[in-house]
């Protein structure tokens, strides 16, 4: 059950207002380019989801520290909207109440979070800082995030166990996809959480891949990439297969990449830094790397060295939730890390109960990268170049798994979709 007191006295409690008055839109619709009547499908932002939990265009929600009320204004929906959408009223003051709330508190600082609200005059500064606590304090999932996310744990695993029955030398991309979403969607998606990205042969090695006409060939490696969002909640899994049978090397790189996100999957413990689990993945992957005559040289001084991003060139992980991305960023007051291999990390925090995360390592055979004549130059000695190249066009193995940090050990949400095999 939402519990939305809960949750405001959570915020109320972590936000440094002090005077000020907190302002969260929800955001308008967006009109199609063309000349329609029709929008883009209406996404409240979700700042002003996790206040409301609702879908509510114009909505904004209003607290004042002084008597610690919260308000949530809605607009009165039209009749047009009744018959065109099949709109119902939702709960709330009305909308017109929001400017007269406003003006009775002249000249007191504003933190504007969620979408822009009209008329609303913020301080970004002081917005921003706010908004870094904000996310900060929705980090620990409560008990109605956790069970939509099994629910779309479970949408997703159904998904994948279509796609795997259909998965055959012959078949396009495409028609994978078409196995993938169905199944999430029979089993209670209602979207899917971002694009799948389904890449068999070598456009495994794209890491945002969308899926084609391509057709998946015996010994290409098919890696998808997808979840199932459910009341906004979304599971984000990879999982790479062998079209047939592997090769030897095939075999190896993926054994390398599986034991690597065990370990990192081990190590997502409370107080655990996310970029130490990331950098340790990095030297686990490297050292695999080395094993297989990919590359030369010290597992550890080669990630210092930043060389692993010649094949692992993205973060560990992010969190996951409400919405892909969920509440990533940094630690409030944490300036971003400056070392440029830290640069694709999506969260730079240590780990707390309640927090679900995703954790992703890959490594891939990327051309844009590999036959950069700076890199390699700036990474002769580092790389078996000669081996690298023979395998250009191989694509690459990513496989990703959403965890609940517990006081124990983690709990993989999405432990169902098989990654052994
Ligand atoms: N699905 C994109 C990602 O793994 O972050
Ligand atoms: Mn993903
Ligand atoms: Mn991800």
């Amino acid at each position: 059950m939402l519990d939305l007191p809960a949750r405001h006295a959570r915020l109320a409690s972590a936000l440094p207002l002090d005077d000020a008055l907190l302002v969260v839109g929800a955001g308008a619709p967006v009109p199609l380019p063309e000349n329609t009547d029709q929008t883009y499908p209406f996404r409240a932002h979700s700042d002003y989801f996790y206040l409301t939990g609702l879908e509510c265009p114009h909505g904004v929600v209003a607290y004042d520290p002084r008597d610690r009320a919260w308000h949530s204004f809605v607009p009165t929906v039209t009749e047009a909207e009744r018959v065109w959408e099949g709109r119902e009223q939702p709960p709330g003051e009305p909308l017109e109440q929001f400017a007269p709330w406003l003006a009775a508190r002249p000249a007191r600082r504003i933190a504007q979070l969620g979408a822009a609200v009209p008329g609303v005059v913020a301080d970004a500064e002081f917005s921003a800082q706010t908004r870094a606590h904000f996310l900060h304090a929705r980090r620990p999932k409560d008990a109605a995030e956790l069970a939509t996310l099994r629910r779309s744990a479970a949408a997703t695993a159904a998904g994948y166990a279509a796609l795997r029955a259909a998965l055959r030398a012959g078949i396009t991309e495409r028609a994978l996809q078409v196995e993938l979403e169905t199944g999430f969607f029979r089993a209670g998606a209602q979207r899917t959480g971002y694009g799948s990205i389904v890449a068999a042969g070598a456009n495994a090695a794209v890491l945002h891949f969308a899926p084609g006409d391509r057709v998946a060939q015996a010994g290409d490696f098919v890696l998808v990439d997808a979840g199932g969002e459910i009341d906004r909640y979304v599971t984000d899994v990879t999982r790479t297969y062998v079209v047939g049978t592997p090769s030897p090397f095939q075999r190896d790189l993926y054994q390398v990449v599986l034991a690597a996100q065990q370990k990192a999957c081990a190590r997502c413990r409370p107080g655990a830094e996310w970029r130490d689990v990331h950098l340790a993945c990095a030297v686990d992957l490297t050292a695999g790397l080395v094993a297989m005559g990919v590359m030369r040289g010290n597992p550890a001084s080669l990630v210092e060295q930043e060389a692993h991003t010649l094949f692992f060139p993205h973060g560990l992980g992010h969190m996951v939730g409400l919405g892909v991305r969920d509440a990533s960023g940094l630690l409030p007051g944490r300036p971003k890390d400056p070392r440029p291999c830290l640069r694709t990390l999506r969260m730079d925090l240590p780990l707390a109960p309640g927090y679900v995360v995703t954790v992703e390592p890959g490594l891939y055979f990327i051309p844009a990268l590999l036959n950069d004549p700076a890199r390699r130059e700036q990474f002769r000695d580092c790389v078996n170049w000669n081996l690298a190249d023979q395998h250009l066009g191989i694509g690459g193995v990513r496989i990703e798994d959403n965890l609940v940090i517990t006081p124990g050990e983690p709990e993989n949400l999405t432990a169902a979709i098989p990654k052994e095999s």
